[in-house]
C-alpha cells in the first residue's frame, strides 16, 4: 500500500515538475512521445499529434484544458512525419527552431534573418509560440505571425509593413490534413496604391467573400459587428502595421475564429463548458448577398429584394435578357455616360445603407475632408465614387473608387453611405415623368414663394403672349415634377409631428422628413388655400422644376391632395449662411476655403438665374439667410418669393412697391424702385463683404466715422489696409491672402453706385476664377449712414416682413 502511494506520489510530482515546463533552451528538445511544452497558466500545450484517424505526426499547439482536442496551430502543415521519431530542437549554430523527422532530416524550421543567436523557445498562455534571444529576451520569431486556420484572441490578422509579414488564415484541407486547403481569410491592401484595406475570404485565387473596408467602427459589410458582451475588437492602420485583432472580455472564456474548408465559412466559436462542446457564435458569409460579386458590376444585392440583384440607380443591365434570366454576372452599365468635361459636368448620387464596394481599385487618405474628396474624385475621370474613410464623428478622411463598382450589398438597416458619380442629367431625376393631374389651388397671400414665382411667370407670359399656355383646361400633363402621395409625406414627417418641425414660415410650418429611400426632405405645408382654382399654373410648375442648379435649393416635388398643399424641398442640414458668418462660435467652422467655396457657389447660382436658365430671373432678395448650406457646406440659394422673371432682353424693370431686405438693396432700387440683374449683383457684393468680414451690413456702423460696412470696406481698401476688414477667424487661415483680397475687391466692384459700373454675374464668376488684374472700383452706394446717430438703421427704414412682402407682391401682380 505504502509502495503504491509512493509510486502514485512520484508520478504526480513528475507530472507537476514537467507541467511547468513552458520553455526550452539550446540543450533541451521536445520529442514525439516525450513531455510536451505547456504554457504557464496551462492554457495551451505544444507537442506531436495525429489528426483524426490519420497516422501522420504533426507538431502543433492545442488547448490544454479542453477535452475535445482542438489544434490551433501546426508547424509542419504539409510535411507530416510518418513515424514517431519527430524531434523539435533549437539549432545552436544559428538560433533557428528545427523540426526533425526520420533519419534526422529537417521537415520544418524557422528562418531567422539574424543568425547565430542563442535562443530559447517559450509557449505563452495566449497560444503564441515565441523564439527569444536568451540574453535580451527580444522575440525573433513568433507562431502568431504564421497562423494556421485559427485566429486566437490577441492574434493580429493583417500586415506588418516593416517586415512584410502577412498573417492570413488558411483552412485545413480536411479534418485529417492540416495542409492548407482552398479557403483563406485575411486582410488585403496595396500599400503602394494606398488602397482601402479590407478582409477577404478567397477560394483559391478567386474572391469568395468580402468584409467591406474598415470604417472606423467596424467592417463596412458587418453592421452586426458592434460592441458585444463576448469580445472587444479593433483595427489598426498606420505606417507600420495594418491589422484586425480581438480580445475576450472575460479571460476565462475560450473562443476562436476558424476558417473551415468543409463548410466554406469563417466562424467564431465559443467553448461551452457545461456542454463540453464548441458552439458557433457567428459566421460569414451569412447570406446569398455575401457571396462575392453575385450581382456583377454596378449593381446591388439585397436579400429582401426579388430578385436579389438590382442595378444601381442610374444604371441598367448590360444584357437585359441575361439579367432577366437571373444571370447577373455581366452586371450593369450607365444609362447616361459620364461627360467628365470639367468639375461641374458630373455630380453624385448618395446611396445609403450599403456595404462599400470592392476596394481593389480604391485609394484613401485619412486627412482629407469629404468636400476635398469629392473634388479629388471629380478631377479624375476614372473615379466613380467617394465617401468618408472613417464614419466616426460625422465622418472624416476620403476614400475613392476607380472603375466599376463591385459587390455592393444593401442592408435593411445599418450600412454606410457612398456617393456615386453620375452625369448631371441623371441627377435630380427623381422625376418619374408622372402622368398626373395637377390642380393648383390658388392661394391667398400666404402661398409660398414658389407658387408666387409661378404666378409671376404666368402673369408675364400671359401679358406678353409669347409663350403658349395650356389654358384649355386639359388636366393631364406629363409633369417632370414628381407628385408625392400624402401618405408618403405623412410617413416621412412622422405625421407632421412637432418633433419634425423645423420652423414656421410666413406661409405655414416647415417640417423635416425622411423618405423611405433615406433621402431627407424639408416639407413646406402651405396654409389652407382660398379655393380659387388656377389650373393653368401647371405649365409653369414644369418650368420651376427645370430651375435646377447645384447652387439653388431644389424643389423635389409637391403634393396636392384634399386640403393639403405641400412643397417638398431637399433638406439642408446646415441651416443658412447667416447662422455661421455672424456668429462668434459658428464662424470658426468656416475657414477661408469654405467661405471661398460659398462665394463661388452663390455666384454661379446667381449667374444661372440671370443668364443660364431658360428664364431670366431676378432674385431681388439675396441675403445671407437665403443662402442655405448643404452637408458639405456648398451654398444653395433659396426663397424665390420675390423673384421676378424678366424678358430675355429686358434688363430693368420698375416697381412701385420696393420690397426686399434693407441692407442688401441697391440704391436705385431702394430709392427709385428700379430693379435689374445689377441690383442682384449689388446684393451679392454686400454678401461677399459680409462673408469676408463676418459683419452684418444691416446695422453695421463704425464707431469712429459712422461708415457703413461698404464705406468701411472701401475706405480700408483705399488706404491700403484691406486686411483689417477680415473676420478674425480668417486671420489664422491666411494661406490664400491674395484670394481673400480679390474677393474684397470684387465685392467692392459689385456695390458701386452706378448699376452700369457693376460687373455682370458672368464677369464676377470669371473674376473669381482667374488671377487677372481687376478694374478699380468707383465709390460705392451707401457710403455713409443716412443717420449715423442711430445704430440700428431699420428704425429709419422699414424692413418688410416676408409675409407682408408676399401679400403685397401678389396684390400688385393682380
Ligand atoms: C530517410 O530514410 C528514408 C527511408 O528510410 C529515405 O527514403 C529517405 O531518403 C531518407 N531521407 C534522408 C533525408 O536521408
Ligand atoms: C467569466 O467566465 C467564467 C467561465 O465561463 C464564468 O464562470 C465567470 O462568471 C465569468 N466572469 C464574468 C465576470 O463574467
Ligand atoms: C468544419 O465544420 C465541420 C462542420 O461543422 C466540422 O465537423 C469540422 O470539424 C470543422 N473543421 C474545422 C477545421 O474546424
Ligand atoms: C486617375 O486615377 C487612376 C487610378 O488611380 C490613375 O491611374 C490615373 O493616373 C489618374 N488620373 C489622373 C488624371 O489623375
Amino acid at each position: 500500500m505504502a509502495v503504491f502511494t509512493i509510486i502514485l506520489l512520484s508520478s504526480v510530482f513528475n507530472r507537476v515538475s514537467f507541467a511547468v515546463l513552458d520553455t526550452i533552451n539550446g540543450v533541451q528538445s521536445i520529442n514525439d512521445g516525450g513531455t510536451n511544452l505547456i504554457s504557464k497558466g496551462e492554457s495551451f500545450e505544444l507537442g506531436f499529434f495525429s489528426p483524426g484517424s490519420s497516422k501522420n505526426r504533426y507538431l502543433g499547439i492545442w488547448y490544454k484544458n479542453i477535452p475535445v482536442r482542438t489544434v490551433v496551430w501546426v508547424a509542419n502543415r504539409c510535411n507530416p512525419i510518418n513515424d514517431s521519431f519527430g524531434l523539435l530542437k533549437i539549432n545552436n549554430s544559428n538560433g533557428n527552431l528545427v523540426l526533425l523527422g526520420q533519419n534526422k532530416s529537417v521537415v520544418w524550421s524557422t528562418r531567422l534573418l539574424k543568425q547565430a543567436q542563442k535562443t530559447k523557445l517559450q509557449l505563452l498562455d495566449s497560444g503564441d509560440l515565441v523564439l527569444r534571444d536568451v540574453n535580451s529576451n527580444t522575440i525573433f520569431w513568433r507562431g502568431f505571425d504564421y497562423p494556421s486556420d485559427t485566429l486566437l484572441p490577441d492574434m493580429k490578422m493583417g500586415w506588418d509593413l516593416r517586415t512584410g509579414i502577412k498573417r492570413r488564415l488558411s483552412a485545413w484541407r480536411s479534418t485529417e490534413d492540416p495542409c492548407p486547403g482552398d479557403f483563406t481569410y485575411g486582410l488585403e491592401f496595396n500599400p503602394k496604391l494606398h488602397t482601402f484595406p479590407e478582409a477577404y475570404i478567397r477560394k483559391g485565387t478567386a474572391k469568395f467573400y468580402r468584409s467591406g473596408p474598415w470604417n472606423g467602427l467596424r467592417f463596412s459589410g458587418s453592421p452586426e459587428l458592434r460592441p458585444n458582451p463576448l469580445y472587444d475588437f479593433k483595427f489598426v492602420l498606420n505606417d507600420d502595421e495594418v491589422y484586425y485583432v480581438y480580445d475576450l472580455k472575460n479571460k476565462s472564456m475560450i473562443s476562436r475564429i476558424v476558417m473551415n474548408q468543409t463548410t466554406s465559412i469563417r466562424e467564431r466559436l465559443i467553448w461551452i463548458e457545461e456542454e463540453q462542446t464548441w458552439r458557433r457564435y457567428s459566421s460569414v458569409p451569412r447570406d446569398d448577398c455575401d457571396i462575392y460579386g453575385v450581382c456583377g458590376a454596378n449593381s446591388h444585392c439585397a436579400v429582401g429584394d426579388n430578385p436579389i440583384c438590382q442595378c444601381l440607380k442610374g444604371f441598367k443591365p448590360k444584357f437585359q435578357e441575361k439579367w432577366n434570366n437571373m444571370d447577373w454576372s455581366r452586371g450593369c452599365v450607365r444609362n447616361v455616360p459620364l461627360s467628365c468635361r470639367d468639375r461641374y459636368s458630373d455630380g453624385f448620387l448618395k446611396f445609403s445603407g450599403v456595404k462599400l464596394p470592392d476596394t481593389t481599385n480604391s485609394w484613401f487618405n485619412q486627412q482629407m475632408n469629404l468636400k476635398d474628396c469629392r473634388v479629388k474624385c471629380l478631377n479624375n475621370c476614372s473615379c466613380m465614387a467617394y465617401t468618408s474613410f472613417d464614419i466616426r464623428g460625422g465622418g472624416s478622411g476620403c476614400a475613392i473608387w476607380f472603375g466599376d463598382l463591385i459587390d455592393i450589398k444593401q442592408f435593411p438597416s445599418g450600412g454606410q453611405e457612398i456617393y456615386i458619380r453620375m452625369a448631371h442629367s441623371e441627377l435630380g431625376k427623381s422625376k418619374r415623368n408622372v402622368r398626373a393631374i395637377l390642380i393648383f389651388v390658388a392661394a391667398i397671400g400666404g402661398v409660398s414663394g414658389i407658387l408666387l414665382l409661378v404666378y409671376y411667370i404666368y402673369m408675364r407670359r400671359g401679358k406678353d403672349g409669347n409663350e403658349t399656355i395650356n389654358q384649355n383646361g386639359s388636366q393631364e400633363e406629363d409633369l417632370e415634377l414628381p407628385l408625392f402621395n400624402l401618405s408618403t409625406i405623412s410617413t416621412a414627417t412622422d405625421n407632421f409631428s412637432a418633433n419634425n418641425k423645423l420652423g414656421e414660415g410666413g406661409f405655414g410650418p416647415v417640417y423635416r422628413g425622411t423618405l423611405e429611400d433615406g433621402q431627407e426632405i424639408a416639407v413646406k405645408r402651405l396654409s389652407m388655400s382660398s379655393g380659387q382654382g388656377v389650373n393653368e399654373l401647371k405649365n409653369e410648375v414644369k418650368l420651376i422644376a427645370k430651375l435646377q442648379h447645384r447652387n439653388l435649393v431644389k424643389l423635389l416635388g409637391c403634393c396636392i391632395q384634399g386640403e393639403e398643399n405641400l412643397l417638398v424641398y431637399e433638406y439642408m442640414p446646415n441651416k443658412s449662411l447667416d447662422f455661421f458668418i455672424f456668429d462668434q462660435g459658428q464662424g470658426k467652422l468656416l475657414d477661408w476655403t469654405k467661405r471661398f467655396q460659398i462665394i463661388c457657389g452663390i455666384s454661379r447660382g446667381l449667374l444661372y438665374l440671370h443668364q443660364d436658365s431658360r428664364l431670366r430671373i431676378i432674385h431681388r432678395d439675396l441675403k445671407a439667410s437665403n443662402v442655405l448650406l448643404d452637408n458639405e457646406m456648398y451654398p444653395k440659394i433659396s426663397d424665390f418669393g420675390l423673384a421676378r422673371i424678366v424678358g430675355g432682353d429686358q434688363i430693368e424693370e420698375k416697381t412701385n412697391r420696393v420690397i426686399g431686405t434693407y441692407g442688401y438693396m441697391a440704391p436705385e432700387y431702394a430709392f427709385d424702385g428700379l430693379f435689374s440683374i445689377k441690383s442682384d449683383v449689388f446684393s451679392f457684393g454686400i454678401l461677399v463683404l459680409e462673408i469676408v468680414s463676418g459683419k452684418k451690413s444691416r446695422g453695421f456702423h463704425h464707431e469712429n466715422n459712422g461708415l457703413t460696412l461698404i464705406g468701411h470696406a472701401w475706405t480700408l481698401m483705399k488706404e491700403g489696409r484691406p486686411l483689417e476688414l477680415l473676420d478674425e477667424y480668417l486671420v489664422s487661415s491666411y494661406e490664400n491672402l491674395a484670394e481673400v483680397l480679390r474677393c474684397v475687391h470684387i465685392g467692392l466692384l459689385c456695390v458701386q453706385q452706378s448699376p452700369a459700373d457693376r460687373p455682370s454675374m458672368s464677369s464676377v464668376v470669371l473674376m473669381l476664377g482667374s488671377q487677372n488684374e481687376l478694374p478699380q472700383p468707383k465709390a460705392p452706394g451707401y457710403f455713409m449712414e443716412k443717420d449715423s446717430t442711430k445704430g440700428d438703421t431699420s428704425s429709419s427704414k422699414p424692413e418688410l416682413s416676408s409675409k407682408n412682402e408676399m401679400s403685397i407682391s401678389l396684390l400688385e401682380a393682380r
